[in-house]
């Protein structure tokens, strides 16, 4: 049997190679190494069960189980450590055991007390993370059950860790994940960078497929995208590219592609399935406006491309409709657009001194006027309000105006800028030319943090309308400055993604987003040493209160999904819109099995995470919801 299953890898690495080069000549070299279902012929019975493509006659044991829950480690039908062990020959030993990253700091056989102290440094950056296969950068909802420590004595978890990680370098590994948790029932899971605000990659007791290796990037100088007339520089990007990298290369080539503006991203994941803003999303729309074909693997194991012409209801899914719900995306191929000069402005004021808690909130206030002209003249900007001790500082980090030079910038401005002035309020700002996108981008947005354990966020989408309408914009102003007088932080973006400066494309991004002006998130803290009780107390204020009234002055908005309130109510509403009964009927059909979930995702109202505590988290067992 050994042999058969070695025999298997090397028939999906030549056959399939040699066989599918000349019909599909677009492939990365990883997407030519695929599994077909003659492959599967030449296995015993028992591999065939474990590997074997969905089919019709297929029998769904999964929902007959008594629990109605997906198996999990423990579980008399857990796969046994031979059906692993299978599952690794397949796919050539690409399948890694889950181990926290922090493991070192606790007591056992991987203690190392200099390990831990190096990882205790690096923690909160996010580079630090690139290349472990299970971390969630949220790791509240990882349970934090294995986070750094000086306490050895403390014990570490796997929590909400998938048990098992495909290290994915090809097609083929990813078709037999899939298979083997549609086949056993395993939960399965997709992580890519671990950025999910609300730790979308993780699950206990899941099998993961890890796409951070795939990652190839190809030019097309002229690319004719079939089923449009659209003709240009093109992009086709491995899933694994991150913004980082996109950009460089970009640059290279007097060019510069629709990404975020945080550096590790994964621009061609998570991100541009669930929309993706951009600090030229006032100019060029949504990330997912500009996907012009997909190679993705769908829960029945086949590989297939979405486009245009192909799969075309399932290409509009994809660019919009989230992560982890319809398939594992492969690569995508996009726009890419001359760059730009671009200006950019950073600054910040703060309560204190002359600058009374009144003037700082009529300074902020003023600002709210200039959202509609500004997102309209192509500016997009990121700032927050950061409230200490009854204090408050508006943070401009930066404003970014593409296409303007330093005199256009200071011009659209100084209105503001006047306004503050006569308030009293001063301050230098740092306002810098830069000849291209990519420069300005570099030094113009700092680094995040991340790994933060006691915060939840949520985001609303606030529309045009509110920005229109003197009495509306005052109250959309009293709930933003509610929050922050509770002491919630604000971070907030000024910009406008329309269809319009999309190129009106039609795809499943959250239609809230082409009425968008602003973009705000809030966040609630809870103390390091919180009960679950006071977890959820904070938790509940937060969504039901202060979320709330945000909600309460934008009826029918919405709210970003990737960077989300994993407990927002309403979500199908919220994060997907008018979308919504299209995007579930689409999923009913196309993972009739339920092979993918994710928090949140189209189709997760009927599951739940099963957590002993009670948080909501992926530490627990995913289950159906009792009807
Ligand atoms: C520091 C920071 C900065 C950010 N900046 C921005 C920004 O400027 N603009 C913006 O729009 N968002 C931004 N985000 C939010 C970001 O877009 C989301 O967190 C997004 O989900 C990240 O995708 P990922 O693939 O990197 O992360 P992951 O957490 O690995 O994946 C996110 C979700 O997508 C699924 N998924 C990932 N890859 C695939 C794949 N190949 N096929 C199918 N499903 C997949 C995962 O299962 C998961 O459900 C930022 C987040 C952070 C932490
Ligand atoms: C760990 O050790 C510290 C110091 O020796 C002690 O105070 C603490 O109670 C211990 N914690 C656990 C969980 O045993
Ligand atoms: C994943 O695979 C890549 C490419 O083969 C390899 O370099 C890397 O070390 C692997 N990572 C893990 C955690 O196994
Ligand atoms: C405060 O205002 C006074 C009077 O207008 C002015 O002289 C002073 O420079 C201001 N201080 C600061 C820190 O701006
Ligand atoms: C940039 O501005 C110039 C003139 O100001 C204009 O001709 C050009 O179309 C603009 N480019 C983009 C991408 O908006």
């Amino acid at each position: 049997m050994g042999l058969m299953l070695r025999d298997l890898f090397l028939i999906a690495t030549s056959f399939t190679a040699t066989a599918l080069a000349s019909r599909a000549p677009d492939y990365f070299d990883f997407e030519t190494v695929q599994l077909l279902p003659a492959d599967l012929k030449r296995l015993d019975s028992d591999a065939t069960a474990l590997f074997a493509f969905d089919s019709k006659t297929q029998q769904d044991h999964f929902p007959r189980s008594p629990s109605h829950c997906k198996v999990f480690p423990g579980d008399r039908a857990w796969p046994s450590k031979a059906d692993w062990g299978l599952l690794n020959r397949a796919t050539g030993g690409a399948l890694v055991k889950g181990v926290p990253r922090a493991s070192s700091c606790y007591n056992g056989p991987l203690y190392d007390a200099s390990d831990c102290e190096y990882l205790t440094s690096r923690w909160t950056d996010s580079y630090f993370h690139l290349d472990d296969p299970i971390e969630m950068l949220s790791p509240v909802y990882q349970g934090l059950t294995c986070q750094p420590t000086t306490q050895p004595n403390e014990t570490c978890t796997m929590g909400g860790y998938p048990d098992y990680v495909i290290n994915a370098t090809n097609v083929a590994q990813i078709q037999l994940g899939i298979n083997f948790a549609r086949n056993t029932g395993v939960r399965l899971v997709v992580k890519n960078t671990g950025h999910d605000f609300s730790g979308k990659s993780g699950g206990a007791g899941a099998l993961s497929i890890w796409t951070h290796n795939l990652k190839g990037v190809k030019y097309i100088e002229n690319y004719d995208a079939p089923g449009t007339d659209w003709t240009g520089a093109a992009f086709k990007l491995g899933s694994g590219v991150q913004a980082y990298e996109i950009y460089q290369v970009a640059q290279d080539h007097g060019l510069m592609v629709v990404g975020g503006e945080g550096q590790t991203v994964g621009v061609m994941g998570g991100y541009v399935l669930g929309g993706g803003h951009s600090p030229l999303s006032s100019i060029h729309g949504m990330a997912a406006d500009q996907v012009l074909s997909m190679e993705v693997v769908t829960p029945d194991g086949r590989f297939v491309t979405a486009s245009f012409v192909e799969n075309e209801e399932l290409f509009w899914a994809l660019r919009g409709g989230g992560g982890s719900t319809f398939g594992v995306v492969t690569s995508v191929t996009i726009k890419a657009h001359p760059t730009i000069p671009v200006t950019t402005s950073t600054f910040s004021f703060s309560t204190g001194g002359n600058i009374t808690y009144d003037s700082f909130w009529a300074g902020f206030r003023a600002y709210l006027d200039y959202f509609i002209p500004h997102s309209d003249a192509g500016i997009y900007s990121y700032f927050f309000i950061l409230p200490s001790n009854g204090q408050f500082t508006f943070l401009m980090q930066p404003v970014v105006f593409p296409n303007k030079t330093l005199e256009e910038a200071n011009a659209l401005l100084a209105p503001w800028f006047e306004q503050l002035n006569d308030l009293g309020i001063t301050f230098t700002p740092e306002t810098k030319y830069f000849d291209n996108f990519y420069d300005a981008w570099l030094e113009s947005f700092p680094l995040e943090a991340v790994e933060k354990t006691h915060v939840a966020t949520g985001s609303r989408l606030f529309p045009r309308e509110n920005f229109q309408d003197k009495a509306l914009l005052d109250q959309t102003f009293d709930a933003i400055k509610e929050s922050s007088d509770a002491g919630l932080i604000l971070i907030a973006f000024n910009m406008a993604p329309t269809l319009e400066r999309g190129g009106n494309p039609d795809n499943a991004v959250n239609p809230a987003w082409r009425k968008a002006v602003m973009h705000a998130l809030s966040s609630v803290n809870w103390a390091e040493d919180a009960t679950t009780d006071e977890i959820m107390a904070a938790r509940h204020e937060f969504t039901y209160k202060h979320m709330q009234r945000w909600r309460d002055v934008s009826p029918g908005a919405g709210a970003y999904l990737g960077e989300s309130d994993r407990m927002e109510p309403d979500f199908q509403q919220a994060f997907y819109g008018s979308n919504y009964p299209r995007l579930l009927a689409l999923k009913k059909r196309i993972d009739p099995r339920n092979v993918f979930y994710a928090a949140t995702a189209v189709g997760s109202e009927h599951w739940t995470v099963v957590t002993e505590d009670g948080l909501p988290t992926e530490n627990g067992r995913l289950c159906r919801v009792p009807h």
